[in-house]
């Protein structure tokens, strides 16, 4: 394995944190704060070829690997991690498993404009009573002649307030006492019984909306299902093990943010007569906390690496998202520690980092989804 960048690869990491530090970075605090949807870094990041960076550009991406990818979403979520995970759903969740199972009808119409930025896509799996056993799901779609009849709802929907499009995963077929089969389709939002509630109010990424939505007897045809009837559960599996990439790099920019700013602060604050870093105290947490960022940033590179080989990669996206967000948590508890009681006040971004961060260990799949997941491939064979 490689570790030197291409010179893509550094173009788009330098290109997002120019980006990042000039314009997304000066509005975090504001974002947090108010909790508005970043309208204008949305429109600037589909200008940059942000939102569909591993789509190739006959389907409106910017036609570069997964680890340009990875590389941006840190830049991007070092600045905001709000903003940053906008970005991953639309990239890895919708434009990742339309472009892998989307017939070339279904791209044209629900990649290309996505993936350029100009339309933001969404995924529905969670419901209300059904988040880490995500099969036993209650939004059913059944066959009515040559139609689809979906009926249900999805909650904690990334996106989900301002998007165009919605990845929905249902039931279509039950099976009593065995395991029920499900399929996945694009729904537009104009679509007849299809609505959304208000943002849900969380503890953290404040201007990264996300709502419950409702389908209602919406009518959808063939032409709306992606892959194949049957096979929506793995559509669903597999999108996640890229849409795990893209949540360890959001943990690997906010612990990056984190640590910074604790390593500034730490050589500028002095106690007992010198600057805190001199105390062996803080400097043994700066040294923990820069040991983990770079092997987050490590199992990531080798995730992003195996999903551009297109190889299978569950395992080592568990891992890589395990380690991140778990990792982020621990950074920003110690950079928040540095700062003390400065710490802890609103009036300084660390106790925004150190709430960002928290999200990451549950999205995507909880910390204890990613242990089953990887302690099911090393226990097997
Ligand atoms: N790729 C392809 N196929 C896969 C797969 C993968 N990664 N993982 C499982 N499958 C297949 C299996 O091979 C199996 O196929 P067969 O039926 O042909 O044998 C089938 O899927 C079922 O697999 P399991 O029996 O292992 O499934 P399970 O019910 O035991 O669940 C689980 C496995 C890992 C716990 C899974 O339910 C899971 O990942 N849960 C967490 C869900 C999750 O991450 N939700 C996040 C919601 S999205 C979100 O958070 C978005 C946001 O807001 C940002």
């Amino acid at each position: 394995m490689d570790l030197e960048l291409t010179e893509e690869q550094r173009m788009i990491r330098d290109t997002a944190r120019d980006f990042a530090v000039k314009e997304v970075e000066p509005k975090a605090a504001e974002l947090d704060k108010t909790g508005r949807w970043p309208t204008e870094l949305v429109k600037r990041m589909g200008e940059l070829g942000f939102m569909g960076i591993a789509v190739d550009d006959t389907h409106g991406g910017a036609g570069m690997d997964n680890v340009c990818y990875a590389l941006a979403m840190e830049e991007i979520s070092r600045a905001c991690a709000s903003t940053g995970v906008i970005m991953s759903v639309n990239n890895s969740l919708y434009c990742d498993p339309v472009k892998k199972f989307g017939t070339p009808a279904q791209k044209d119409r629900w990649l290309t404009p996505y993936a350029s930025g100009e339309k933001l896509g969404c995924f529905g799996l969670t419901e209300p009573m059904s988040g880490s056993d995500a099969q036993t799901m209650n939004t059913v779609a059944e066959k009515k002649g040559d139609k689809w009849l979906i009926n249900g709802s999805k909650n904690w929907i990334t996106n989900g307030p301002h998007a165009d499009t919605i990845v929905l995963f249902a039931i279509s077929e039950r099976n009593p006492g065995g395991k029920s089969k499900h399929t996945a389709f694009l729904v537009d939002k104009d679509t007849p019984g299809f609505s959304r509630e208000k943002p849900d109010e969380k503890l953290g990424i404040h201007a990264a909306h996300s709502c419950t939505v409702f389908f209602e007897n919406v009518e959808l045809s063939d032409e709306h299902r992606l892959g194949g009837v049957g096979d929506g559960f793995k559509v669903a599996m597999s999108t996640l093990d890229g849409g795990r990439i893209g949540i360890a790099c959001q943990a690997l920019g906010i612990a990056r943010a984190a640590f910074e700013k604790a390593v500034e602060y730490s050589k500028e604050r002095k106690s007992f007569g010198v600057p805190l870093a001199n105390h062996q105290a803080i400097a043994f947490m700066i040294a923990d906390m820069a040991t983990e960022i770079d092997a987050a940033r490590l199992l990531i590179w080798r995730a992003a690496t195996m999903k551009d080989k297109g190889v299978r990669h569950s395992q080592e996206s568990a891992i890589a998202k395990l380690f991140a967000s778990e990792m982020a948590t621990r950074v920003t508890h110690k950079a928040l520690q540095i700062f003390g009681g400065y710490g802890y006040s609103r009036e300084f971004p660390m106790e925004r980092h150190y709430r960002d961060a928290r999200i990451t260990e549950i999205y995507e799949g909880t910390s204890e989804i990613q242990r089953i997941v990887i302690a099911a491939n090393a226990l097997k064979g």
